[in-house]
């Protein structure tokens, strides 16, 4: 394999998964996208052996791919049992249960949601169709490029503005850019891999102005790390019928990552747009849609594996900031930083001791991204860091 194996060919290659790992090659030198040589951000060993996943088993601290450590809700267990007794049935009703529950929490209606085994399938549909005879997607960089890469291969221009100087998407910035052939804006918001978010208020006056010219595509995979509180409502901007598509999945919080469930919030219009380049809401089994229900209605397992997070995330980052790191203040289950050695011996020692990091090349400097773990997964990747870096 070439080294500068992309993460799709990584995937494609090893033949072992479908699912997003959230991993990504997008290291460019110069904001422009994709100007300046893209890297992969497997600089590991690991990522270029025959069977790469072979070894992914026997790590002890897996925090490269922003999953749920703690597994899936109880209820969500039980579930599943009680769906495989009628895994012989098509989910004729079930995705309207779960759609009635996101509709009452969201405030908007069940037209406005699409379910998809994944929100990767919303990502890729989205890219498909705007990336349609041409045109720019207006993003930021450093972002989560499935998307990108994607619509980049259906033939759109990909410009990717600079972040701020604190990791933040450059909202003025965007908005300043959009031109004529700008097809859609994607917004990956808390970012991955900064962890960052923007203000909400600016968000919503962005999408106000922008959304009347150009569908805004809004990804919220990490939003459910927030407290219910304090996370931002934007199923409001689509019940207003501004052309926002709100990408959500259950991979995070509620643990499903090889589970499969996602879903889009937008307008009617734009889902059935959408909807044609995908299975529609049938895509999802029976199975993890009945799981999907008893999940999102047991709020005390989200709120446990909300607090689990902030708490490994806060030791991770204060152990960090003691050894003099300075860690990007993250809204989500991973972090990232800047480290002192290359990306690619750094990685090597770390899967060589079992644990199970992504890293990237940006402007030069080079950063470790480390997802949330268990406390004790944190501790271990601590221990293992330290041994690295000296
Ligand atoms: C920002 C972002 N969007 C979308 C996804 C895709 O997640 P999934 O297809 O598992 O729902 C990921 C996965 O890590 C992600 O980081």
């Amino acid at each position: 394999m070439s080294s500068q194996l992309t993460r799709r060919d990584w995937l494609r290659a090893s033949g072992l998964l479908t699912a997003s790992l959230g991993l990504s090659r997008f290291t460019p030198a110069e904001a422009a996208y994709p100007a300046a040589p893209l890297v992969s951000t497997f600089t590991n060993e690991f990522a270029f052996t025959d069977d790469p996943f072979e070894k992914m088993g026997s790590l002890r601290a897996r925090l490269l791919a922003n999953e749920n450590p703690l597994g899936i809700s109880p209820n969500a267990k039980q579930a599943l049992v009680k769906a495989a007794e009628i895994g012989n049935r098509y989910a004729f009703m079930e995705f309207g249960q779960l759609k009635k529950l996101i509709a009452a929490d969201e405030g908007v209606k069940a037209e406005n949601i699409l379910m998809s085994p994944g929100s990767s399938d919303i990502l890729m549909a989205a890219a498909d169709n705007f990336a349609k005879g041409g045109g720019t997607i207006l993003t930021s960089v450093m972002t989560y490029d499935d998307l990108l890469q994607r619509a980049e291969k259906q033939g759109a221009k990909i410009k990717a503005l600079p972040m701020t100087k604190d990791y933040k998407y450059d909202l003025p910035a965007i908005k300043a850019a959009i031109t004529p052939d700008v097809k859609m804006v994607y917004i990956v918001n808390p970012n991955n891999p900064t962890g960052t978010i923007v203000p909400t208020a600016e968000l919503e006056a962005f999408c106000r102005e922008v959304a009347p010219k150009v569908p805004v595509f809004i990804d919220e995979a990490y939003i459910d790390f927030f407290e219910p509180a304090e996370r931002p409502k934007l199923g409001k901007l689509v019940s207003e019928g501004l052309n926002v598509i709100l990408a959500r999945t259950f991979s995070k919080i509620h643990g499903f990552a090889g589970l499969r469930l996602g879903y889009a919030m937008a307008q009617p219009a734009m889902l059935r747009i959408l909807r044609d380049y995908t299975n529609g809401d049938f895509a999802v089994s029976i199975t993890t849609l009945m799981a999907g229900i008893a999940s999102y209605q047991d709020k005390d397992w989200q709120n446990h594996c909300r607090a689990e997070n902030a708490k490994a995330r806060a030791y991770t980052t204060k152990a960090l900031a003691d050894m003099g790191y300075e860690v990007i203040p993250s809204s989500t289950n991973f972090i990232l930083f800047p480290i002192r050695m290359k990306t690619g011996p750094f990685s090597n020692q770390m899967f060589a001791q079992g644990i199970g990091i992504q890293t990237r090349d940006f402007n030069g400097q080079p950063y470790c991204r480390v997802s949330v773990g268990t406390m004790d997964e944190m501790a271990i990747f601590m221990d293992g860091f330290k041994k690295v870096v000296g």
